[in-house]
């Protein structure tokens, strides 16, 4: 079932939203060679408590850290470690979700240290402008399926490719709400959007080939082919004149 927020529900959904905006923007600004994926989970543990808040990741089907920290040909999932170091040009994807007010906020960025291979540099940027392009003249009555036409058209003109095996999906009082929001597909199909609807838009972006496999740790995606992927998530507000970002 598709909910359609009331004004007071989105209001509620502000707070969770901004927690994630800020904890991303801290690890961001946390990130140094040498440390371990497992440190920054702690600083984001530490953070969305200091808020008042709850790590919306944290015992989410068992899974036992704050955020998913994915490096280089992790595609999503990555779980934080306390012997994996952040290391200069490595992609790090981290995702992250926050719980308040009985909402939660989920987003992702990939970052960077030091210097980066020019074509790992813009997969990362080619991410994030495939998230612009969706929510580009997306509005109420705009079909569902333009978000996944439009991730798919600027990935693959760049010579990149989308995952399919994770889609993105509505947020709200859960995280993973209906609908699924793909990363491909055509213009024109699938549901109208309406205002008040709240989507986590995710594009998962591999340099190589779109196949993905999944680790026997239960939760690792990474790419089959051994190339470096990326990931870029906000969660978004539908309104009658557009789309508002309430993660950035
Ligand atoms: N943010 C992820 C998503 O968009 C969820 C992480 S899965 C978890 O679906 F188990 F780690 F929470
Ligand atoms: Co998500």
């Amino acid at each position: 079932m598709i909910t359609v927020k009331t004004a007071a529900e989105i209001e509620a959904m502000r707070e969770p939203c901004a927690i994630t905006r800020d904890v991303l923007d801290l690890l961001g600004r946390s990130l140094r060679e040498g440390m371990t994926t497992a440190e920054l989970d702690r600083i984001a543990f530490e953070f969305i408590k200091d808020c008042g808040a709850e790590p919306a990741f944290l015992s989410y089907c068992g899974y036992p850290a704050s955020t998913c920290i994915s490096l280089d040909d992790m595609v999503v999932h990555g779980i934080p470690n306390e012997k994996q170091i952040i290391r200069p040009g490595a992609i790090v994807s981290i995702d992250v979700g926050a719980v308040k007010n009985g909402f939660v906020g989920d987003a992702a960025r990939s970052f960077y240290i030091g210097e980066i291979a020019p074509e790992k540099k813009k997969l990362i940027d080619v991410t994030r402008e495939c998230f612009f392009k969706a929510i580009e003249d997306l509005s109420e009555g705009s079909p569902l399926g333009d978000i996944g036409y439009r991730v798919q058209k600027h990935a693959e003109e760049n010579g990149f490719s989308v995952v399919r095996e994770m889609v993105g999906h509505g947020v709200g009082r859960k995280m993973h709400e209906d609908p699924s929001v793909p990363n491909y597909g055509k213009r024109g199909t699938g549901i109208r959007l309406k205002a008040g609807m709240t989507l986590a838009i995710e594009p998962m972006i591999n340099m190589g080939e779109r196949y993905v496999k999944f680790l026997a740790d239960g939760w690792g995606v990474a790419t089959k082919d051994g190339k470096p992927s990326a990931h870029y998530e906000n969660t978004v507000l539908i309104t009658g004149e557009g789309t508002e970002i309430l993660t950035l």
